[in-house]
């Protein structure tokens, strides 16, 4: 059990001391260094540390869009639009409107909630919930704006892979709106307000919620939450008091026709359906083995606890390796990547059943990264060659790519100098 200095127990005032004091190293993975790393409370000393998420405000920091921040709030929507002009200066200039006004609506919903918006907001009454928004610019955008020469080398598109089951419908968009919120009814109403506020200079593209356990029903609000498929998944991760956080996730560009993203992320979204009737249908062994880690505690087989190294050269009695060749967590690892590493934002989906009663469910999997091609491509690409063994229960439907540009305190709106 964790103390309740890393289960985020802190009121506003305990937080901001704990940071001069004793800083955010040494923090596991999800626990304070989430508090720490993005969100202010208002909340009385001694409060249950589950609430916390329900009564915080968001409050970005060092540029950092809410996306990044820490703790992840149980519940996110991504929605993808398109914008409706014609290719050219009108792209231009409807999406610079766009953004403008969403940057304006982000930072009073950030400060003070729907509510001191929109009288009879459907979340008056509520906490703040933790709600943050961040937003995201589509390689699309940038080519039917005539700004191609403005796009990263890191904005690629993503090369196809041997696995993908993509359908069109559930791919791209020229905008990304990210809303995330502990609350539900916070996030809906705060994904609907913002639509509206672009009125009919965006078309809903796709749009996918995803969820995670809530804090106050988590036993530990602190720990690592477990997928649909059972697995703690998300332990892995780099932590943002690491000095490697920056390198890894965020981006670099000292040029000046780049610069609009110096500093900024890029996340690849992938919604991917999980077999979840095969999956159960498996061993409980075998359903560790796929992963190569323990489903009670999310522990690499053959180490203690779940924040143990993996020891990808260990064998077992008859010669064969402890984590097996084709599990997922070796042919994740930075050891067959040639280090790739990115931070992995992964939620649950669950829309029920479609027409033909298949189930659809799975993961709203977000990475954010400093470059694709060497982070969740270089990845992929070794799951998808070098025969994962989740992907005979997992189906990849749906995709895209988005540049997610720094806030800076200077600039109107996001991507400013972009236009
Ligand atoms: C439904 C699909 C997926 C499921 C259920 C899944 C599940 C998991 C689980 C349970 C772990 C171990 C715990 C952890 O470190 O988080 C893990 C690790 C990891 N996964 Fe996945 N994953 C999925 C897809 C992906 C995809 C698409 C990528 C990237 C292309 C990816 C990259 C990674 C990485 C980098 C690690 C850490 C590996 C290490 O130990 O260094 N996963 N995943």
């Amino acid at each position: 059990m964790r103390g309740d200095r890393e289960r985020g127990h802190v009121s506003r005032r305990g937080l901001l001391a704990a940071m001069g004091t004793a800083g955010i190293a040494g923090l596991g993975a999800g626990g304070l260094a989430g508090h720490l790393s993005g969100t202010a409370t208002d909340t009385a000393d001694g409060e249950d540390p589950a609430l916390v998420s329900a009564r915080s405000r968001v409050a970005p920091r060092e540029g950092r869009p809410p996306a990044l921040l820490t703790p992840v709030p149980a519940n996110v929507q991504v929605v993808a639009v398109d914008v409706r002009a014609q290719d050219g200066p009108d792209v231009r200039r409807t999406a610079r409107e766009v953004l403008a006004a969403w940057s304006e609506q982000a930072r009073s919903l950030h400060d003070e909630g729907l509510a001191s918006l929109v009288e009879g907001a459907p979340s008056q009454d509520l906490h703040p919930a933790s709600l943050g928004v961040t937003l995201g610019l589509g390689p699309s955008l940038l080519e039917r704006a005539g700004l191609a020469d403005r796009r990263p080398p890191q904005m690629e598109d993503l090369p196809e892979f041997g696995t993908d089951h993509l359908d069109p419908a559930w791919c791209d968009g020229d905008l990304m709106l990210y809303v995330g919120a502990e609350d539900p009814l916070v996030l809906s109403s705060a994904v609907d307000h913002l639509l509206r506020t672009a009125g009919d200079r965006t078309r809903v593209r796709w749009a996918l919620p995803g969820f995670q356990r809530s804090a106050v029903a988590a036993a530990d609000p602190g720990a690592t939450p477990r997928n649909l498929m059972g697995q703690v998944d998300g332990t892995v991760n780099p932590r943002p008091d690491e000095a490697l956080f920056g390198p890894q996730v965020l981006a670099s560009h000292t040029d000046r026709p780049l610069a609009w993203m110096d500093g900024g992320t890029y996340v690849v979204v992938r919604r991917i359906r999980m077999l979840l009737d095969d999956w159960f249908a498996l061993e409980p062994e075998r359903r560790e083995e796929v992963i190569g880690r323990r489903l009670s505690d999310g522990a690499p087989l053959g180490g203690d606890g779940e924040h143990d190294l993996p020891d990808l050269a260990a064998r077992d009695g008859g010669g064969e390796p402890v984590i097996a060749r084709d599990a997922h967590i070796r042919l994740a690892s930075p050891e067959s990547t040639l280090g790739a590493r990115m931070l992995r934002r992964s939620f649950n989906y669950d829309l029920g059943w479609d027409a033909e009663g298949r189930r659809q469910a799975g993961l709203l999997f977000t990475a954010w990264q400093a470059d694709p091609r060497t982070g969740f491509t270089a990845v992929q690409r070794n799951l998808d060659e070098g025969g994962d063994a989740l992907n005979a229960y997992i189906r990849h439907e749906g995709s895209a790519l988005f540049a997610v540009p720094p806030l800076r305190e200077d600039e109107p709106h996001v991507a400013h100098s972009l236009f």
